[in-house]
């Protein structure tokens, strides 16, 4: 069977939930998709080849959904909003391209990762075109900032990219060094989002500052939940490679949390787990995941994280956009893809 047509392909694309609670801004939406598509076109038909494969099979597309309901719930919603919908998730998808190629992965949104179909120096290829052309495209507004303000947002990505490979293999990494490297490389990206959609919405800098606090700690949790279904989830539900993280020797949030949790004879029997790289160390690792509760401690921190976007939330005024925000700060927690 082809990894283009994996059972499972056509589910979880965002799903009929995250599309109802796209409704308020399903037209600015359609719009940043449409953008997305235009502003990516090659004349040579590989390139458009490769574009078309990353709008095709499109994710969950959280990042534009942010940028639109940061914008709607501070303010008018501007043609403006649907351009940096499309640049975000330019930078998005560029950064799971290069991810895709550092993980090893062969599966990305229930299709084969460009890796995988093209190899790597087309992904490298692929990802530098994303990049520079979400600059190219966040140029066009009518000021500098955006630029600046996504410029800084994608080298913090990098940031937390690099740290993380600097730290593969590291099994005394501790919760700071953990917090850093997703801050950067998951977090980051979730707060320029939100911090654009506010302030071109014309918000006031202390509720731009309030935005930009949501969509960080809405990231952190987003990426508690992603190391968890690492670990925990099903393939065919996230549609895409998973037990990456411990074949790279990445230590997350649970198994920093197992190694603490568990009786000091298992700690050991654990490290060796972690460092041998056998095939079958995500059973492995079950039972004490389990036994220990390290899984739900990683839930309960995720949580916590849930709370603060919420609590970040309190001081706008009420709207639909508003409470859909609050809505996916909870889903990120839920989500199984
Ligand atoms: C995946 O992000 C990368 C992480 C930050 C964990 P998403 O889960 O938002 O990916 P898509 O866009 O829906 O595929
Ligand atoms: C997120 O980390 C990567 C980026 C922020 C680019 P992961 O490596 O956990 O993301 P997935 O699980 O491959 O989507
Ligand atoms: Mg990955
Ligand atoms: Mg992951």
């Amino acid at each position: 069977m082809s990894l283009r047509t994996l059972p499972g392909a056509g589910e979880g694309r965002g799903g009929p939930a995250l599309a109802d609670l796209y409704a308020p801004i399903a037209a600015e939406l359609a719009d940043a998709e449409r953008i997305f598509q235009e502003e990516l076109a090659s004349r040579f038909p590989f390139v458009q080849h490769l574009v078309d494969h990353c709008a095709d099979f499109h994710g969950k597309r959280l990042r534009p959904a942010l940028v639109l309901l940061s914008g709607r719930a501070c303010g008018p919603v501007t043609p403006s909003h649907s351009v940096l919908a499309a640049v975000v998730e330019m930078i998005h998808t560029a950064t799971l391209v290069h991810d895709d190629i550092l993980d090893e992965a062969l599966v990305r949104r229930h299709a084969a990762t460009v890796n995988a179909e093209w190899g790597n120096e087309t992904a490298v290829l692929l990802g530098d075109y994303l990049f520079t052309h979400a600059f190219h495209l966040a140029a066009s507004l009518d000021s500098t900032r955006a630029c600046r303000w996504i410029g800084h947002a994608t080298n913090r990505v990098c940031e937390g990219e690099m740290q993380q490979v600097h730290h593969r293999g590291n099994l005394d990494l501790d919760e700071p060094a953990y917090f850093a490297i997703i801050e950067g490389k998951t977090a980051e990206l979730t707060a320029v989002s939100c911090r654009l959609g506010a302030a071109y919405a014309g918000a006031p800098e202390p509720t731009v500052a309030a935005l930009d606090r949501y969509g960080r700690d809405l990231g952190i949790a987003f990426q508690i939940a992603d190391d968890v279904l690492d670990l925990w989830g099903e393939e065919r539900v996230t549609g895409k490679s998973l037990g990456t993280d411990l074949e790279k020797q990445k230590l997350t949030l649970p198994l920093i949390y197992l190694l603490r949790l568990v009786e000091p004879e298992a700690a050991v029997e654990i490290r060796r787990l972690l460092a041998e790289g056998r095939a079958d160390r995500r059973r492995q690792l079950r039972p004490y995941l389990e036994r220990t509760g390290a899984i739900d401690r990683a839930w309960q921190r995720a949580k916590h994280h849930v709370k603060q976007a919420l609590g970040a939330l309190e001081g706008l005024p009420d709207s639909d956009a508003k409470s859909v925000l609050r809505i996916l700060a909870q889903f990120v927690v839920r989500r199984s893809s």
